[in-house]
């Protein structure tokens, strides 16, 4: 009963390998005697030009990373149904019959977690209807794969399906690195980004850096996967990834499974990396791909890497040469619980209830979460039921709510043929449906604490800022290996640790949990699942009609914006200065506003609603320049409607979290025009660029206290930088608002020609809609 392996399916999921090993011996022509990574293997052989990316400005190709502009053809699209809306309205202008590249849509994101998968899938069906009916028409329209609400999470259906050594794809989710657990070269975009893949235009990327995570030893007992990048998220911290793409080395790699090199991958998004990857391991991926019916793709990944090294795609070259690098020993490798509030404040499970005693964090967690498309693997279930068994056994119950969140249809019809599903259910645990659900605000909490009151959960998630699980931002969520959250949940203390503490029956024993043990793939193979989460197959039809009410609250067609004016930006105000971490979250928030993804004008009454001002020190609080206090969204709209351009100061790692387009699209919106910060995230600053808004960082950082809000700010020698292709330097000038003294402040700005062709023209839609 498994999901029948269409020859012609396969064929067309099967990355170009001919191409590619043909286009690899043309970059080892262009640089003969350069070793390459893995990631410069596979990335190189995507480029539509390699001579002009490798050579121009490189110093003849000595001078690669961090300085050349990798113009790339990548060979698949995925999005999911949050992004996909704005990337769609964007790719509909551009009036073209079908995508140039296959792609697949995925309806995850708005499913709501309440009260399990029978109930809370056919309403979430019901209130997004209109969404989704755009979604599939569009998708039938071009020729993309819809993958309908229950169908399961991006991520997880990507790695079942698209993801395959030496490809390369685009995703619009942050983690879309998952990919990379299967050799894939995996990128989280923003939408306006997936339509240069789609049009067949080349996506430009800054050539990354290359860092080697080296593996030694094997993991065992308590130690998952989770744990290399929990604690490679300490180690590194938020930033510590930004212009990397981390590539994993070393002997350690063979004792891991597929799905868990795919968990490791997806949460480099934690860390700012560009993406992760492992190399094709065959102990690894063979049996992965035969299990999910590609063993015509494992065959010729197979093929490939035993080839000597300089025709080897799937390999990094012997003497490759990397950055830096990081060694983990996995088998001293302890678990780790990260956050609460950020996912780098990593901990060992061993000092833990230590430091839940110095914070005064709650003794008492009340839920805890597995699954999502960080954790939701057979090894990851089946080792969770293990220790569910153990506890059922003993009579024990969970004592915080327990929630299973599978990743896909394939997962959660093989854990529930194989007993997995029954034996969580038994012991209280509610199974949600096939999407990110409390991962992504969509959590419609049944125990009250979602009401501003301070309260512990643990997931098996990969992000925890505040407010992304139940809106309530001072829900302290802390990941960990779903193994962790499980064995954790019995106790419902966060100060328990099950390797060491035992819990106390009624009988006056005391139960321990043994270290789980699971399956990496089923026996019996993937079970085939509901036949109506199958996707729609990719055929463009051009008859299909895509219809937008123009009374929609949910949907509206894009207006173009302005172009850049023809001289310096002049008069704008500051908006907020902002303190502090402001991730996308911070900017666009989810949760119910997921719902007006596709209306830019009614998602922008979000826009910096987290955000705290320095200046008021208060949440959503700001001043206009006659006194009057309002919410950031209501001054910009203030500001918007009498023309009044502004900006946005802020300190380090502006942006960080995720693809979420939105957070640019907005600001831009509401008339936006300069991003002050410390540092960007990488995916946000060029989104900004995207959509017209000028990225600038601080030449010195203590220029940041200097600025408040209603400061007046005009440029100097941006507009002379934009029509030079980026060179040249860029000073602002500041005049302070009620006493009028003005100064001048240094700034980096850091633009490629074709970004500044994007900034001039007022987006990068419009450029396209231009050449079109
Ligand atoms: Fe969804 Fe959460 Fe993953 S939102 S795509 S389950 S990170």
């Amino acid at each position: 009963d498994a999901f029948p392996a269409v020859a012609s399916t396969v064929e067309a999921r099967t990355p170009p390998y001919t191409k590619l090993l043909e286009r690899l011996q043309n970059v080892r022509r262009l640089l003969p005697t350069r070793s390459l990574t893995l990631a410069e293997k596979i990335l190189f052989s995507h480029l539509d030009n390699a001579e002009e990316s490798l050579l121009e400005g490189t110093n003849n190709g000595a001078d690669i990373r961090g300085r050349a502009t990798l113009k790339l053809k990548p060979d698949r699209v995925a999005m999911q149904d949050a992004s996909a809306q704005m990337a769609l309205l964007q790719f509909m202008s551009c009036g073209l019959p079908s995508t140039a590249v296959p792609a697949s849509i995925h309806c995850d994101h708005m499913i709501v977690g309440e009260k399990g998968a029978d109930v809370d899938l056919p309403n979430s069906i019901t209130g997004n209807k209109e969404v989704y009916d755009f979604l599939e028409s569009a998708a039938k329209k071009y020729g993309i794969e819809f993958w309908p609400p229950g169908a399961g999470i991006i991520h997880q259906a990507v790695l079942e399906n698209y993801a395959a050594p030496g490809l390369m794809m685009l995703g619009t989710d942050s983690h879309t690195p998952n990919a990379g657990g299967l050799g894939a070269i995996a990128i989280g975009v923003g939408g306006a980004d997936a339509v240069d893949a789609l049009v067949d235009a080349p996506w430009e990327l800054k050539a990354p850096k290359v860092r080697s995570v080296r593996l030694e030893g094997k993991l065992s007992g308590w130690a998952s996967p989770k744990d290399v990048i929990m604690s490679l998220a300490g180690q590194l911290t938020v930033r510590g990834g930004t212009g990397y793409i981390i590539e994993y080395t070393g002997p350690g790699v063979e004792s891991l499974s597929c799905t868990g090199m795919a968990t490791i991958c997806n949460m480099g998004a934690e860390i700012g990396a560009t993406t992760s990857i492992f190399p094709f391991t065959p102990s690894a991926h063979i049996p992965y791909l035969h299990s999910t019916h590609r063993s015509s793709i494992a065959t010729q990944a197979a093929a490939i890497a035993a080839s000597p090294g300089p025709h080897n795609l799937l390999m990094a070259d012997n003497g490759a040469q990397y950055d830096d690098e990081v060694v983990i020993d996995l088998s001293k490798l302890e678990p780790h619980i990260n956050g609460p509030f950020t996912p780098d404040l990593s901990t060992p499970l061993s000092r833990f209830k230590d430091v839940v005693k110095a914070n005064g964090w709650p003794e008492t967690f009340g839920a805890g979460l597995i699954g999502s498309c960080t954790n939701s693997s057979y090894a990851d279930m089946t080792r969770c039921e293990s220790l569910v068994k153990q506890a059922s056994d003993a009579g024990l119950k969970p004592q915080a709510d327990f929630f299973i969140t599978p990743g896909s249809e394939q997962i959660r019809a093989t854990v529930d043929r194989d007993g997995t599903m029954q034996t969580f259910e038994d012991a209280g645990g509610m199974v949600l449906a096939n999407a990110c659900g409390p991962c992504i605000g969509q959590w419609s909490r049944t125990d009250g604490l979602n009401n501003g009151q301070a309260n512990a959960i643990f997931t098996s998630y990969n992000r925890n800022f505040p407010g992304r699980n139940d809106g309530n931002r001072k829900t302290m969520n802390f990941l960990a290996s779903p193994e962790l959250v499980t064995a954790m949940s019995y106790s419902g203390r966060t100060d328990f640790n099950p390797i060491t503490d035992s819990i106390p029956l009624p009988n006056g024993q005391h139960f321990q949990f043994q270290p789980p043990h699971g399956t990496d793939l089923p026996s019996a193979g993937f079970a085939a699942g509901n036949p109506l989460f199958q996707p729609t197959p990719p055929t463009p039809d051009a008859s299909v009609e895509i219809a937008v009410d123009p009374k929609s609250d949910r949907l509206a067609l894009l207006e173009p914006f302005q172009p850049f004016p023809e001289g310096e930006l002049t008069g704008m105000k500051v908006l907020v200065r902002v303190k502090g971490q402001c991730t996308t979250d911070t900017i666009s928030a989810a949760g119910p506003w997921l719902k007006y993804k596709g209306h830019l004008p009614n998602i922008s009454e979000n826009t910096l609603i987290g955000a705290v001002s320095a200046d008021t020190g208060a949440v959503n609080s700001v001043i206009d320049t006659d006194g009057s206090t309002h919410t950031i969204p209501e001054l910009a709209t203030r500001w918007k409607s009498s023309s009044q351009p502004w900006l946005v100061v802020a300190e380090h790692n502006y942006g960080e979290g995720s693809a979420r387009e939105h957070a640019a699209l907005q600001p831009r919106y509401l008339g936006g025009r300069i991003v002050l910060a410390k540092s960007f995230a990488r995916i946000h600053e060029t989104n900004l660029k995207k959509q017209g808004v000028v990225p600038l960082t601080f030449a010195n950082e203590a220029d940041y206290e200097r600025l408040a809000g209603c400061d007046e700010v005009e440029t100097e020698g941006l507009y002379d930088v934009l029509k030079n292709g980026g060179k040249g330097d860029v000073t602002l000038v500041v005049r302070k608002h009620g006493s009028g003294e003005s100064f001048k402040v240094e700034v980096r700005c850091n633009f490629s020609p074709d970004q500044c062709g994007f900034i001039l023209a007022g987006s990068a839609l419009n450029l396209l809609a231009r050449k079109g």
